[in-house]
């Protein structure tokens, strides 16, 4: 728990950018599973400024992203395609082939998925999955009933996200009701895990996801078994802890 997001942002990206030096100094390449929204976008600021300003390399970063939403060009505003640009890539010297997002446009959306899971196998699997949560409690877009064990493929969006995503996309008939998502189980085989809630609005499913049953209806309670996984929180999303 710290004292606001900045603090949590800094120390999570000090984490990773040494996880980053590390597994580059051993001549691997590091798989990072990231996450959209509002609430990693401190985040994603501090690990541009240690690229600037304190040399730390994205060269040799692999990056699998949690979703996106189906029916969405690359180049449409609010997909997570031209999000993850906007907010990290176009900053960092990553190269392109090695950033994967899921495609919302792909006509064969099971065999993308499959394709999808089979590239985070032959990159050695996630080292660290960044994870926000949504207010269904969602990881990913692993809305409530999503199975401890799912994988990377279609899902219908909860009517609370939908909700929630409204503002951005200026009015809910223009949210799509539909996104790709890796599934939890991709999220759990990470070797390592980080969620980030930011706000009061978090922390009631804050506590449900921490303190709650581990339940299919809060894709995030799954976290509790999880060998090495941290919430990072401001005080406001762990005030009903
Ligand atoms: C984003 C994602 C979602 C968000 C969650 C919180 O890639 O998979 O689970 O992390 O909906 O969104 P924000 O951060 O906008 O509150």
């Amino acid at each position: 728990i710290f004292a606001d997001k900045a603090a949590a942002c800094r120390s999570l990206a000090a984490e990773l950018a040494k996880l980053i030096r590390e597994t580059n100094a051993t001549g691997r390449s590091v798989v990072l599973g990231l996450a959209t929204g509002s609430t990693p976008i401190p985040l994603y600021q501090e690990l541009i400024r240690l690229h600037s300003e304190e040399g730390l390399s994205f060269s040799q970063v692999i990056t699998f992203n949690l979703d996106e939403y189906l029916g969405l060009e690359r180049q449409h505003p609010e997909s997570y395609w031209t999000f993850m640009h906007r907010q990290l890539f176009d900053h960092v010297d990553i190269p392109a082939e090695n950033i994967h997002i899921p495609s919302g446009t792909v006509g064969d959306v099971a065999a993308h998925c499959a394709e999808y899971e089979a590239a985070i196998e032959a990159a050695g699997g996630i080292d660290f999955q960044l994870l926000g949560i949504g207010r269904t409690g969602h990881i990913g877009f692993n809305e409530p009933g999503s199975p401890r064990d799912s994988r990377t493929r279609r899902i219908e969006l909860d009517p609370v996200t939908r909700e929630d995503a409204a503002p951005a996309f200026g009015g809910l008939d223009k949210v799509p009701t539909h996104a790709i998502t890796m599934g939890c189980g991709t999220i759990l085989a990470a070797r390592r895990i980080g969620l980030l809630a930011f706000g009061a609005h978090k922390a009631a499913i804050v506590r449900e996801a921490i303190e709650g049953p581990v339940t299919d209806q809060v894709s995030a309670s799954f976290l509790q078994d999880h060998p090495d996984a941290c919430f990072y929180l401001d005080r406001a999303a762990a005030g009903q802890l």
